[in-house]
């Protein structure tokens, strides 16, 4: 939304919606579309009309198709505007132009919407509409709202009803996840969105300083409540008209709705979150937020945080692929991880979102660790150490699973939802579940201001910065280092667990050298890659602290170099796996010097004797590990419950090679997306 003295042309326009769109392309690439105010000069009867462009496949598709329409006048110049853009990734009906968002109510385009999420009560709707005349056009969930908006309009009492009215009423009758951003040519640069279940932010760009670090909150029909909301600002020395700003002096003030502030910090990095049933409304250079129904207890304000996020941080560099710069950012994120968090001389270890909740950790039954996919593995990857530092039994669950299964849960659990992106729609219905059951919980998240960082009672942001790459990487390490250090802030008072904390927090020092040497490894690893890139499958098998690296690494290869690989746990070979194996198949031995050394000796000869030719991952130097194998990777020792920190690395590593060599788009793995915000 732009209102300036200056004002800005429509390629300006365009340009700043296909940018925040490509900034977001990791999240779903299917298809993406744009909504903007017609030209004048193509506009015929209707007055305010809007113009829809989508387009199947990339962003850089809809650009084109942007730029070949030359009706559009791209060197018209608007003082104010509000556009529209969205990618998607398809859950309801193909991959097309037509099922691409923004929808529409209908042909004259009244009122369009862009959509994140799922609406679970569609069908009804749809019916229901059908029978009121509304012709569909597409296959999607979505395609109800504007439709539902449209209705409601369409049977107004009055002539006067806003925009925001019309959206509390269709958010009523909708049921499922939503982020929701309406437009209509009956509100000319109007904006008005809303969420629940799905995320959503707003950026605010002004030219000065924001009046306000609070946006208060109206709360419809609150009676009582609305004083406390004024009071409250007079506190936060707040505007209490309830507008975060005006642009009465002709200052430049620009608004980004997104479901993620990577579409928008190169504009500002002023955001504020909304929660569920907040509704926006921006109108004449002013933001509101007013909800529809006041839950007791909850804070009126919604308060405008100043990203620490970096443009450069979002970008690739030099390098081929956002998952590749991940890969080599590991020095780095781990450091990240542990700033301000550990101090290596006396071994004291902070972690300041969970020393309030110690106690009560601490007199708990056991710990639940929730995730999915990577998140989840990262989980499997601690759980032995979490077991000895904490001496609480400790379960792992992938959230899907946990949530089918009706898993008990009580009070006094403690549960962790591990989550990059802290949106993904399973982990965070555990988490509700969970809380519902009154156990205290725990968010182990990358995102600030993510859905599980504000629904757990407490957490630890894993500072890994922005991940882009589909693929989780950096992610991964600095969850894994993040469980470390939970079990050495729960043992810090255990006589008998001293020698080994001391241990691991020195070797969490030594880390990020150590990350640096396995990295250093990179070409050996290509040529490998080189030798393996036209298998139909790969296998990597290890145990114990290593067995996690297995799972994680056959993921990785499955998702970006679409070959079948199996991560194998060694001591089930023989239940099993131990029939793939013959001469032809490609077997990744993770062999470290640990407990289980002499155990993966066992499983190394069970394949020597098949014929089989393993590419070992060992320890530097060695020899016995070496002497049976076909290709070694040899890394640097680490203490035994870090190894599996820098085992990882060489499968991150082979992956990515294994998928270039194959072709394939690292960043942007077929039908996958960066985060599942759907059941
Ligand atoms: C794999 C990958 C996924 C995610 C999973 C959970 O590389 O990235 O398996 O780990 O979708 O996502 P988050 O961690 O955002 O909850």
């Amino acid at each position: 939304y732009l209102n300036y003295q200056v004002p800005r042309t429509r390629k300006e326009i365009f340009e700043t919606l296909v940018k925040g769109l490509q900034r977001l392309e990791y999240r779903g690439y299917d298809s993406a579309g744009i909504a903007v105010d017609s030209p004048h000069k193509t506009t015929s009867d209707i007055n305010n009309s809007i113009c829809l462009i989508k387009k199947k496949g990339k962003v850089k598709a809809l650009d084109e198709e942007i730029h070949q329409k030359e009706l559009l006048d791209l060197d018209e110049e608007l003082h104010t505007h509000f556009g529209l853009a969205h990618t998607r990734w398809a859950t309801h009906g193909e991959p097309s132009a037509l099922n691409s968002h923004p929808h529409r109510s209908d042909k004259n385009n009244e009122f369009v919407v862009i959509h994140n999420g799922i609406i679970t009560n569609y069908k009804e709707l749809k019916k229901y509409l059908i029978t009121k005349g509304y012709e569909f056009e597409s296959d999607t969930d979505t395609e109800v709202i504007p439709k539902l908006i449209k209705y409601i309009y369409d049977n107004r009492e009055n002539n006067s009803i806003t925009f925001s009215t019309l959206v509390e009423r269709v958010i009523k009758q909708l049921e499922g996840a939503f982020a929701l951003v309406f437009k209509s040519r009956h509100y000319p640069g109007e904006a008005v969105s809303t969420r629940r279940g799905s995320p959503l932010l707003i950026g605010v760009r002004s030219e000065h300083e924001l009046h306000t670090e609070h946006i208060p909150v109206q709360y419809n029909n609150a009676g009582h409540f609305k004083e406390e909301v004024q009071e409250k600002n007079s506190h936060n020395k707040s505007d209490s008209s309830n507008a975060i700003n005006s642009v009465g002096d002709g200052k430049a003030v620009e608004y980004y709705f997104a479901s993620d502030a990577s579409a928008i910090i190169e504009h500002t990095n002023k955001v504020l979150y909304m929660e569920d049933d907040d509704i926006a409304v921006v109108k004449g250079g002013n933001l509101s937020i007013h909800r529809m129904n006041r839950q007791a207890g909850e804070d009126p304000v919604r308060a405008v945080q100043t990203l620490q996020m970096e443009l450069q941080q979002i970008m690739k560099g030099n390098f081929e692929a956002f998952m590749q710069k991940e890969i080599f950012e590991q020095p780095e994120s781990v450091v990240n991880t542990m700033r301000g968090r550990i101090c290596f001389d006396t071994n004291a270890v902070v972690l300041g979102g969970l020393k309030d909740h110690l106690k009560e950790i601490k007199r708990c039954r056991r710990l639940i660790m929730i995730g999915c996919g990577t998140s989840f593995h990262a989980a499997v990857a601690t759980r032995q150490i979490l077991e000895e530092l904490t001496e609480l039994p400790v379960m792992v669950e992938l959230a899907s699973d946990f949530l089918d299964r009706y898993t008990p849960v009580f009070r006094d659990d403690v549960c962790f939802f591990i989550s990059q992106s802290g949106e993904t729609a399973d982990t965070l219905m555990a988490l509700r579940y969970c809380k519902d059951r009154g156990a205290l919980t725990v968010g182990i998240t990358n995102t600030v201001g993510s859905s599980i960082c504000r629904e757990t009672d407490c957490g630890v942001h894993i500072n890994a910065g922005p991940e882009i790459g589909v693929a989780s990487t950096k992610a991964y390490t600095s969850q894994f280092v993040a469980l470390i250090m939970f079990g050495l802030m729960m043992s810090e008072d255990r006589l008998s667990l001293q020698k080994r904390r001391q241990e691991i927090i020195q070797g969490l020092k030594m880390l990020p050298e150590l990350i640096k040497k396995v990295l250093s490894l990179d070409e050996k690893i290509k040529t490998i890659a080189n030798e393996l890139y036209e298998q139909k499958s790969l296998l990597v098998m290890g145990r114990g602290y290593n067995y996690a690296t297995c799972l994680e690494g056959a993921l990785k290869i499955k998702e970006i170099t679409y070959m079948h690989s199996e991560g194998i746990l060694a001591g089930e070979l023989k239940h099993g796996p131990l029939a793939l194996i013959d001469k032809h198949m490609p077997v990744i031995m993770i062999m470290m010097r640990d407990a289980c050394y002499t155990k993966c000796q066992n499983a190394l000869q069970q394949v020597t004797a098949r014929s089989g030719r393993p590419i070992i991952l060992c320890c530097q130097e060695d020899s016995e590990a070496i002497k049976d194998a076909y290709q070694t990777i040899e890394l640097p020792q680490a203490v035994d419950c870090l190894q599996g920190i820098l085992s990882v690395i060489p499968l991150q590593l082979m992956s990515f090679h294994l998928a270039v060599l194959r072709g394939y788009d690292v960043d942007c793995p077929r039908n996958l997306a960066k985060s599942v915000t759907v059941e």
